[in-house]
C-alpha cells in the first residue's frame, strides 16, 4: 500500500501527498462545540474547493481541483511540486502575479491570504494556492484588501525588493484589470492612509 507523505501541518489544516494527489484536511478545533466545528470545517472545505474550481476553469493558475472527500473534510488537488515562491523569490514573476490576481478578481474571487507563502513555482510559472481564507466577492474594498495584504507580506518577507516588486505587480494588475481599477485604487489609498494614521497612534 502506498504511503501518505506529510507536506505541511498548519494551524488550520494538514496537507499531505497521497499517490500523485495533494490532500488538504481541515483540523478539528477542540474548543468548538463538536457539531458546530464539523459544520464549519465542511463549509470551509466546500468553499475552498469551489473557489479553486471556479478559478481553475477560468484558466487561472491554481492546483487542479479533484474532489471533496465523502466525509466532507478533505479536498483533493493536483500536486505542484516543492518549489515555494517565498524561498525562491524573484522580481521576474511579479508581472505574472499581477496578471493572475487581476484575472481572479475580475472573476469575483478574493484570496484572503495573498502572501508569497501561498504561491508556488512549477515549470517556472507561478501558481496561487491556499484558498482557505478566500471568498466570492465583487467588492472593490475586498480586492483592495487582497492587494494591501500582498504589499504587507512583501514588505515583511522581502524588504529589499518589496517596493520594486509591488510596483511591477500593480502595473500589470492595472493593465489586466482595466478601467475599473479606479475604484479599487481609491480603496487601496484609503486603507493605506488609515493604516498610516493608526501607526502614528
Ligand atoms: N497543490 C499543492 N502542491 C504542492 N504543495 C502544496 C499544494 N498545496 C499546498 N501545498 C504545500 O502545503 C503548504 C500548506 O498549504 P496551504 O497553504 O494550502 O495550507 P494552510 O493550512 O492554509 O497553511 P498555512 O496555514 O501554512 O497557510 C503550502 O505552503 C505548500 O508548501
Ligand atoms: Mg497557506
Amino acid at each position: 500500500m502506498e504511503e501518505k507523505k506529510l507536506i505541511s501541518i498548519g494551524a488550520e489544516s494538514v496537507v499531505y501527498l497521497y499517490k500523485d494527489t495533494v490532500v488538504k484536511e481541515r483540523l478539528k478545533k477542540l474548543y468548538r462545540i463538536k457539531q458546530i466545528d464539523e459544520s464549519i470545517r465542511k463549509r470551509r472545505a466546500k468553499l475552498e474547493f469551489s473557489l479553486m474550481k471556479r478559478a481553475f476553469e477560468s484558466g487561472i493558475r491554481v492546483p487542479a481541483p479533484i474532489k471533496i472527500s465523502d466525509d466532507g473534510y478533505k479536498i483533493y488537488m493536483g500536486y505542484l511540486g516543492e518549489d515555494r515562491f517565498k524561498d525562491n523569490f524573484s522580481l521576474k514573476h511579479m508581472a505574472e502575479l499581477g496578471e493572475e490576481v487581476a484575472k481572479m478578481h475580475k472573476l469575483g474571487i478574493v484570496h484572503g491570504d495573498l502572501t508569497t507563502a501561498n504561491l508556488m513555482l512549477k515549470d517556472n510559472k507561478l501558481y496561487l494556492i491556499d484558498f482557505g481564507l478566500g471568498n466570492y466577492s465583487n467588492k472593490d474594498e475586498d480586492k483592495a484588501t487582497d492587494i494591501f495584504l500582498l504589499r504587507n507580506a512583501l514588505n515583511t518577507r522581502h524588504p529589499k525588493e518589496s517596493e520594486a516588486a509591488f510596483k511591477i505587480f500593480l502595473k500589470s494588475y492595472r493593465l489586466v484589470y482595466g478601467k475599473q481599477f479606479k475604484g479599487i485604487e481609491t480603496h487601496l489609498k484609503d486603507i493605506e492612509s488609515r493604516r498610516r494614521y493608526n501607526e502614528s497612534d
